[in-house]
């Protein structure tokens, strides 16, 4: 029972995560929050002060924390899965999950958002409409490799149950 939430920024993993936990009494988790306790510092402040690739390095060794935890579901950064062999790696260790949520959707959420997410906070919108198709695109690419893809139109409280009722 280790459950790995996939998805783009905006996607709603910390908002499933939360209810589905809940419901199967499992302990949720959002790596953004590990690495941030960890380091003693916000995912803003980890991008401006040491750049892209040392928050990568926090990432990775924040997601292998958790090979030996059991009964959790853990909401994953947007960029968790397409960094090293991240994906491998939480395909080996646990159940992964990808909420598949449509551009307009996402577009829509993250105008709201922008200003708290460090990779997207400098864009116009044109910019933001480029920015997300463009990675989006290239995300799909490790995101489709979960071992359960949902549309997040579809999903529901009951969609966590029908994947958790394949394991039992
Ligand atoms: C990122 C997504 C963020 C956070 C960081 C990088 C990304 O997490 O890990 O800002 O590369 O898409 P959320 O998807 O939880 O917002």
């Amino acid at each position: 029972m280790k459950f790995f939430l996939l998805g783009f920024m905006g996607a709603g993993k910390s908002h499933w995560g939360r209810i589905w936990s809940h419901q199967h009494e499992l302990d949720f988790f959002d790596l953004d929050h590990v690495i941030e306790k960890e380091a003693g510092k916000t995912i803003a402040q980890i991008f401006d002060e040491m750049g892209e690739s040392i928050f990568r390095e926090l990432e990775k060794h924040a997601l292998h924390q958790f090979e030996g935890r059991d009964h959790f579901i853990l909401s994953c950064g947007g960029g968790t899965p397409c960094f090293f062999n991240n994906m491998s790696w939480m395909n080996s260790n646990g159940i992964t999950i990808y909420l598949k949520t449509p551009i307009e959707v996402l577009k829509e959420r993250l105008r709201r958002e922008q200003m708290h997410r460090p990779l997207i906070s400098s864009f116009n919108e044109e910019q933001l409409d480029l920015y997300i198709r463009r990675k989006l695109e290239e995300r799909e690419n490790y995101y489709n490799k979960s071992a359960f893809i949902v549309e997040s139109d579809l999903v529901s409280p009951n969609t966590f149950t029908e994947i958790v009722n394949r394991y039992v």
